[in-house]
């Protein structure tokens, strides 16, 4: 079985969700507590073993490409300074020289899309995909889905429970036969009404899949939203291959909504032992 070495994060999105914060910034470079959302989900891929991490940009996305890479000036004034601490905390999140790929979208046709401008720098082995606006905290959900891999190949993705008035939101699967932390998914279908969704369980925005899907994708209709969809794609590959569901175990926040972000900081920051005492005392007297 191949290991899935690299990654794709699709970053193109306009992020009129969060004007005017997005004007100028990507969405992605938002941050939660100190950390731009993307950094998080490189986190989350690098804890998970992910050796190249590949970003499907666009226009006004220059600054993601700074973020990952060395800022000289920035690092000779810690060393001057002695903070050794933030410094080797640049290093650390820092992919090493040769380890990042950056390629354009260079238009919006939606996200199976985004995942075929990929192709070239992924070849012919399996991957990952992370959509960055999930943040799945706790443990890293890439490495659980990996395990499941290692046992079961295929395709597997991340899913998660849903209220019902939610489902027309995500893309929804069908629930086949349990099997350790998940189970196999017998359909897929995007943004259904609520009467027609198989399931509550959405996609949360973490994929394992094989390289047959960009085959798929070259030849894809588009479908929900006008958009190039993933999931019609990977319903097609489901005819030929297995596909499996990863129950994540930690909470998962929708930073795509301003709810998800404010929720995702609280608890990323409830979680740090500097700034949980603080911030506990100050949500109870804002709340008061
Ligand atoms: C995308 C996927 C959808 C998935 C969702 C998770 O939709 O198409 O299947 O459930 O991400 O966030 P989008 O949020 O880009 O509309």
């Amino acid at each position: 079985m191949k290991r899935i070495r690299k990654a794709i994060f699709p970053v193109a999105g306009l992020g009129t969700r969060f004007l005017p914060a997005t004007k100028a910034m990507p969405k992605e470079m938002l941050t939660v507590v100190d950390r731009p959302v993307i950094q998080h989900v490189v986190d989350e891929a690098r804890a998970a073993g992910i050796e190249h991490f590949i970003f499907v940009t666009g226009r006004n996305k220059g600054v993601i490409e700074d973020h990952f890479d060395k800022q000289f000036e920035l690092e000779a004034t810690l060393e001057r300074r002695g903070k050794t601490k933030e410094l080797s905390e640049l290093q650390r999140d820092l992919p090493s020289a040769g380890q990042s790929s950056f390629t354009r979208q260079q238009e919006p046709l939606g996200l199976g899309h985004a995942v075929w401008c990929a192709r070239d720098i992924v070849g012919n082995e399996p991957f990952a995909l992370l959509l960055p606006d999930m943040l799945h905290h706790g443990p890293s959900c890439l490495a659980g889905m990996m395990q499941v891999y290692e046992k079961s190949g295929g395709n597997v993705l991340a899913v998660n429970e849903v209220p019902k008035d939610q489902v027309h939101q995500y893309g929804i699967v069908g629930v086949g036969e349990k099997l350790g932390a998940g189970f196999k998914i017998t359909s897929m279908v995007e943004k259904p009404k609520a009467e027609e969704a198989p399931s509550n369980y959405s996609i949360s925005g973490r994929y394992i899949l094989q390289p047959e899907i960009f085959a798929l994708l070259e030849k894809q209709q588009k479908g929900a939203g006008g958009e190039i969809q993933l999931t019609d794609s990977m319903l097609t590959l489901a005819n030929s291959q297995d596909f499996f569901g990863y129950q994540f175990e930690g909470r998962i926040f929708d930073c795509g909504s301003k709810i998800g972000f404010l929720a995702a900081n609280i608890a990323y920051g409830l979680e740090r032992e500097d700034l949980a005492p603080a911030l506990r005392a100050e949500i109870k007297s804002v709340c008061e």
